[in-house]
């Protein structure tokens, strides 16, 4: 008998309940053996019910095989609400951040297919701060576990999809130890990966060629911070945060989100681009796929992804966002009626 899965849902806050509802919409078309259990967790729960995260949120997770997340507002003027996203995160060791950033024919600036790997819970992330008296301090930690594990992630990655290069990326020449040490571990690492080649950019200059030359760069390894800041580049780069998905890997769980936050200023309008939800969703299948060896999944995934570039590169079923005029649930509708066709005609 066929798995089934079972994935929680965090619609989070902002735009998060519209686009996570728009993904799995379009999950509905499909028999994909999923059963959704909803999460609660994130600003507009606390202030709804006065704590940022539902009690048994955590053994909730214990019996699911993913999440499928919307965005979480920290609201930087709040300063007892801490992050809800650095708590899942660290509580569930997500330590690799997977972002795909492929362009959009007649939509984004360059050609290019760069997928980001982020450290995603060291770095100054480990929210050790203070102030004292004038001065305000922040740790930054990195170790040599911590930039091991995602080194091998990284060079995996890349043999399991075909790139045949990874970068890392870091500022050695100012933080000789903490960039220094990542780096050190993954010219390390290489050694195992003969095939791969290893290559590296300080990160500054990793900015200056993500826009001029993209095409140069295939996976990209960083530390937590720096990946932050080079993922809403290669967003713009891409055309829009609202066309970029991501995967937040564990070694026992991941969760899947849009690249993007909670967009404060379009929520509740219906414009907000489902995309980077949807793709979100996709690495999810392809996550479960590869898991359970489940090919039916894979299989999915695989037609998610055409169907969404179908959508926006040859019917141009656009967002404001993309300069067009129409809505979540237009682009929706396009998804789900070429995934038909797609999956009728394979
Ligand atoms: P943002 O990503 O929410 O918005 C930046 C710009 O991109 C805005 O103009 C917004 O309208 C647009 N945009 C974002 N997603 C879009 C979509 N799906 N469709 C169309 N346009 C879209 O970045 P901002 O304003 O810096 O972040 C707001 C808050 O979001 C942060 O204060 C933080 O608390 C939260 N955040 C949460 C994240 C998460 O849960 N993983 C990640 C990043 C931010």
């Amino acid at each position: 008998m066929a798995k089934r899965y079972k994935v929680g849902v965090l619609k989070g806050d902002g735009v998060g309940p519209e686009i996570v509802e728009a993904a799995i919409d379009i999950f509905g078309t499909l028999d994909l053996g999923i059963t959704f259990i909803e999460l609660e967790a994130g600003y507009s729960y606390y202030q709804r019910i006065g704590r940022s995260i539902e009690e048994d949120f955590f053994s909730k997770v214990r019996e699911l095989d993913a999440i499928l997340k919307g965005p979480l507002y920290t609201p930087p003027h709040v300063r007892e609400f801490k992050s809800v996203n650095i708590l899942i995160r660290r509580e569930l060791n997500l330590y690799a951040n997977v972002r795909p950033f492929k362009s959009f024919e007649s939509i984004s600036l360059k050609n290019f297919n760069i997928v980001l790997i982020r450290e995603n819970i060291e770095d100054v992330y480990v929210g050790i701060e203070g102030r004292y008296k004038d001065k305000a301090v922040s740790l930054r930690i990195i170790t040599s576990e911590g930039s091991r594990r995602i080194a091998k992630y990284a060079f995996n990655y890349a043999l399991q999809r075909g790139f045949n290069k990874v970068t890392v990326i870091h500022k050695a020449n100012i933080l000789k130890e903490t960039d220094g040490l990542f780096r050190e571990i993954f010219y390390k690492v290489s050694e195992e990966y003969p095939n791969v080649i290893a290559d590296e950019l300080i990160v500054d200059t990793a900015a200056y060629t993500i826009v001029k030359n993209p095409g140069k760069l295939q996976i990209i390894l960083t530390p937590n911070l720096y990946g932050d800041i080079l993922a809403d580049l290669l967003a713009a780069m891409v055309g829009s945060l609202g066309l970029c998905g991501s995967a937040q890997i564990g070694e026992n769980i991941a969760v899947f989100e849009p690249v993007h936050g909670v967009a404060l200023d379009i929520a509740g309008k219906g414009i907000a681009n489902p995309i980077g939800e949807i793709l979100s969703a996709k690495m999810m299948l392809e996550y479960l796929g590869q898991r359970y060896s489940d090919n039916k999944l894979i299989k999915i995934s695989e037609k998610i992804d055409e169907a969404v570039h179908i959508v926006i590169e040859k019917k141009r079923v656009w967002t404001p966002d993309l300069g067009g005029t129409r809505k979540t649930s237009d682009v929706v509708h396009a998804i789900k009626q070429v995934l038909i066709e797609l999956l009728d005609v394979s």
